[in-house]
């Protein structure tokens, strides 16, 4: 590790309990994991003439994904309104913009470890109110506050053990009779899916971050592991009777296009 990075990781940790990063950069944190560089992506979007959530719908190979995701989560709940909401994760705000226009919350808290995106978010979402974030809690949001709190894209994709430790979080913030949900990575089941789910996430998101950057490139790498990795620990079933033993009842999962996002959701006893 270079001098500079170890001094970019301690300053970085020693501030984060503030919610500002003076120093950009990934954490050296395993709580928490790196994601895609906002202004690359930013300029990328603005390239090819979309919105952010559109480009990284579309680049994903899954155009009106967000869209869908939001659907679902909002049918499965009849949610129609929300006074307050918490997300965890919200990396470019594409699922937070849909929501605070469907339920328009007086509070919509965000934990968010990474400082591109946090300030990329102040500036386009000026309404979210961004918690300090350890990476493993949701310290600042009292037990039974919120309506609806969830995260998308992230359990399956951060250290297994933070993950179960988010999964009680989201149980505990959340009031009696409010809403849990997440979106995650899946495994498509059926085998022309799965087939495809390889050969996409093993050639086409490597080659492709090869054409498009580093940021894209190490997503391709690491994502097909640690999604698999997730899967083999925790199963679905497993998943959703951990969700239970957490406190969490009446759970639907819906399975998103070709079966490579699944959508669960459920309701705080
Ligand atoms: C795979 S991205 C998904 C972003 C967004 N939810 C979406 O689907 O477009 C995961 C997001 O969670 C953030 N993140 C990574 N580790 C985290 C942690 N331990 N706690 C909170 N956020 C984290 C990343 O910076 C990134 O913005």
């Amino acid at each position: 590790m270079s001098v500079r990075h170890t001094i970019n990781a301690a300053v970085n940790k020693g501030l984060r309990p503030t919610g500002f990063q003076l120093v950009r950069g990934h954490s050296a944190d395993p709580a928490i994991s790196a994601f895609l560089p906002a202004k690359r992506i930013v300029k990328q979007a603005g390239r090819a003439g979309q919105s952010v959530g559109d480009y990284l719908d579309s680049y994903s190979a899954e155009p009106g994904a967000t869209a869908e995701t939001v659907e679902a989560m909002l049918e499965l709940s009849g949610l129609t309104t929300a006074e307050r909401v918490c997300e965890i994760g919200p990396g470019s705000g594409r699922y937070s913009t849909r929501i605070l226009s469907a339920l328009r919350p007086t509070s919509y808290e965000v934990y968010e470890t990474a400082p591109d995106w946090i300030a990329y978010l102040r500036q386009e979402l000026p309404s979210l109110v961004f918690r300090p974030t350890d990476g493993k809690t949701l310290g600042s949001t009292p037990s039974a506050s919120v309506d609806l709190v969830h995260t998308h894209k992230l359990l399956s994709y951060i250290p297994f053990v933070t993950a179960l430790g988010y999964l009680d979080e989201m149980a505990r913030v959340v009031r009696s009779g409010g809403t849990v949900a997440s979106l995650e990575f899946g495994l498509p089941p059926a085998p022309l899916p799965r087939a495809a789910w390889e050969l996409y996430t093993g050639i086409g998101l490597p080659v492709a971050g090869l054409a498009i950057g580093k940021g894209w490139h190490e997503v391709g790498g690491f994502l097909r592991g640690s999604i698999r990795d997730f899967y083999a620990r925790l199963p679905l079933d497993r998943q959703l009777a951990l969700w239970r033993e957490a406190g969490v009842d009446d759970i639907r999962v819906r399975r998103l296009s070709l079966g490579g996002g699944i959508v669960i959701w459920g309701r705080r006893e």
